[in-house]
């Protein structure tokens, strides 16, 4: 299947991105190429790009649908929690740009076999990387329901997470739960169809998307990726963050605002003793979201927030 993915606000990136010519950029979630492509477009003659995903495929795919931009453009499976590591090992300090477009890709939610999708029978996978080791299947017939209860109340925000641990666990005494379709059928019958009925949305949405953070520890990487990124930029250069769950917006917005504001003197110090300097500016103080045209044509994108800072 050809690797299918709407790239989400791509005008505001290329515009907030600030893209010069010549200059190297850092596409942290290759994805379907879109964005990076965008950025190869604006970059040249001479300019680089180091796009990286965790997903062998999408650097497969990137491998023919970037091609005629080879010469400009370094592909790294890796995970953008390691990308201090990959731009040293490829030369380069710091960049004049840094893009990160997190989550799944529409690809991902296409492939039956990678098992994302409540919508289509497949394995229990839900894995980006696919060498990884804990799978959607581990978790969901080995977490005890106290654990499940916490994901999905945590990353799912469930209002019926208990219910539905209580249910997968029952089911699993019987045997093992292997497929997406038999999970989304326990989470469906566990829901009270009153509610079901009233939901805009199918009831394993939100379980699913909690299995899938925890599956790929999507919250831990973001914090780690935060934490060095704004080292790995030059002055002037600016990180622009796209997210699609509000626990995520939430990481970034909090770390955005600790770096704006690094004094961590008690507020009733007359004068700041810790001496951490401010190196950020907030491009963004709320975040930017996709128009409605966009969403018109791409509902995927109607959750999606957009922060950017710039190095001072
Ligand atoms: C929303 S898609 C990106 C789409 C891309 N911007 C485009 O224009 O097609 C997110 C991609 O990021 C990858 N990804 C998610 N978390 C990652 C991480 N921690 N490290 C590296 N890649 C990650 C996923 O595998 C997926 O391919």
């Amino acid at each position: 299947m050809e690797y299918f993915h709407n790239s989400v606000m791509a005008d505001e990136v290329t515009e907030y991105l600030n893209i010069n010519s010549n200059g190297f950029y850092v596409d942290c979630t290759l994805g379907g190429g879109g964005h990076s492509r965008l950025i190869l477009e604006q970059n040249g003659p001479d300019g680089k790009l180091l796009a990286l995903d965790r997903d062998q495929v999408a650097i497969d795919n990137a491998k023919t649908s970037l091609s005629r931009f080879k010469e400009r453009l370094i592909l790294k499976k890796a995970n953008f929690s390691s990308l201090k590591t990959v731009m040293k090992e490829i030369g380069f300090e710091k960049a004049d740009g840094i893009l990160a477009d997190i989550g799944v890709s529409s690809h991902h939610l296409d492939m039956a076999e990678r098992g994302f999708s409540f919508l289509k029978e497949g394995p229990l996978d839900m894995r980006m990387d696919q060498h990884s080791e804990k799978t959607a299947y581990d978790i969901v017939n080995s977490y005890s329901s106290e654990e499940l209860f916490i994901i999905f109340k945590k990353y799912g925000e469930e209002k019926f997470a208990s219910r539905i641990a209580n249910r997968i666990e029952q089911k699993r005494k019987i045997c093992s739960i292997k497929t997406t379709a038999e999970l989304a059928d326990i989470i469906k019958n566990a829901i009270p169809e009153k509610f079901s009925r009233k939901s805009k949305i199918h009831p394993a949405t939100k379980c699913f998307m909690a299995i899938r953070i925890e599956v790929n520890d999507e919250l831990g990487h973001l914090e780690k990726f935060l934490e060095d990124a704004p080292d790995l930029l030059k002055p002037k250069a600016r990180l622009c963050i796209l997210t699609f769950h509000s626990l995520e917006d939430r990481i970034v917005k909090n770390k955005f605002k600790e770096l704006e504001n690094p004094c961590t003197c008690p507020p009733d110090f007359p004068v700041c003793m810790c001496q951490k300097k401010k190196e950020v500016r907030l491009v963004t103080r709320k975040p930017l979201v996709p128009g409605e045209s966009e969403i018109n044509i791409n509902p995927r994108a109607r959750s999606t927030k957009m922060r950017v800072l710039e190095k001072l």
